[in-house]
């Protein structure tokens, strides 16, 4: 009763929705992963800096080049997903930012003239879209499986040589396969998470 969603979206986006970790082989197109972006594109960031980048790796060539940095059980399991993202902020979103938030178009040169600036509140912004883009994924009926399981620094060297996107999250994408889930771990309750005061 209070809340708006009706209880088959929540299932689909929250209670029934697990990480996978097995996929089957049906592909996953450009034009869902479009869809969901443009659904997640309305996710509020800080002076909508939307500095959230998404790469999708799908050649085998770049499969193997991005498993060449995951740890333990995520190479397999990446290798054998039909689409890998690698998400990653754009360290020089402030470019972007006179068209973005046109409200302020000077933020560009003071708030965010400072690279260190930009890596902190891009970090922390492109953070807060990769939780919409899990729930983008699930939202197109399809599954993700996020992992931070990889160097990074790899990662970008490999991907991102000139050093303006700064990889942090490798979500495997699909429609889940055999057990692919595994059992649900207990969550908090309300009173353990949430205080007022
Ligand atoms: C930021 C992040 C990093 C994660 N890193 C890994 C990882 O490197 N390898 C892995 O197998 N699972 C990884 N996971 C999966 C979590 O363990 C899983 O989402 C969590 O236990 C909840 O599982 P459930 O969705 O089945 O309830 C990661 C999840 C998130 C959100």
């Amino acid at each position: 009763m209070s809340l708006a969603l009706d209880p088959a979206a929540q299932d689909l986006l929250f209670r029934e929705a697990q990480t996978a970790n097995t996929f089957t082989d049906e592909p996953v197109a450009d034009e869902q992963i479009q869809a969901v972006y443009d659904l997640v594109k309305f996710a509020p960031t800080a002076f909508n800096q939307s500095p959230l980048r998404i790469t999708l790796v799908r050649s085998q060539d770049a499969r193997k080049r991005l498993v060449n940095h995951a740890m333990g059980a995520n190479g397999p399991k990446t290798l054998a997903a039909p689409l890998t993202v690698i998400l990653s902020v754009d360290l020089d979103f402030h470019e972007k930012l006179p068209r973005l938030f046109p409200a302020l178009p000077d933020i560009k040169d003071t708030y965010f003239s400072e690279p260190a600036a930009r890596e902190a509140a891009g970090t922390q912004n492109a953070t807060l879209q990769a939780g919409y883009f899990i729930l983008g994924i699930r939202a197109a009926g399809l599954a993700a499986g996020p992992m931070t399981g990889f160097d990074f620094a790899g990662v970008d060297k490999e991907f991102f040589g000139d050093g303006k996107q700064k990889s942090f999250l490798v979500v495997n994408v699909g429609k889940p396969g055999a057990d692919a889930f595994f059992p649900r771990s207990p969550r908090l309750e309300f009173a353990e998470a949430a205080a007022t005061v």
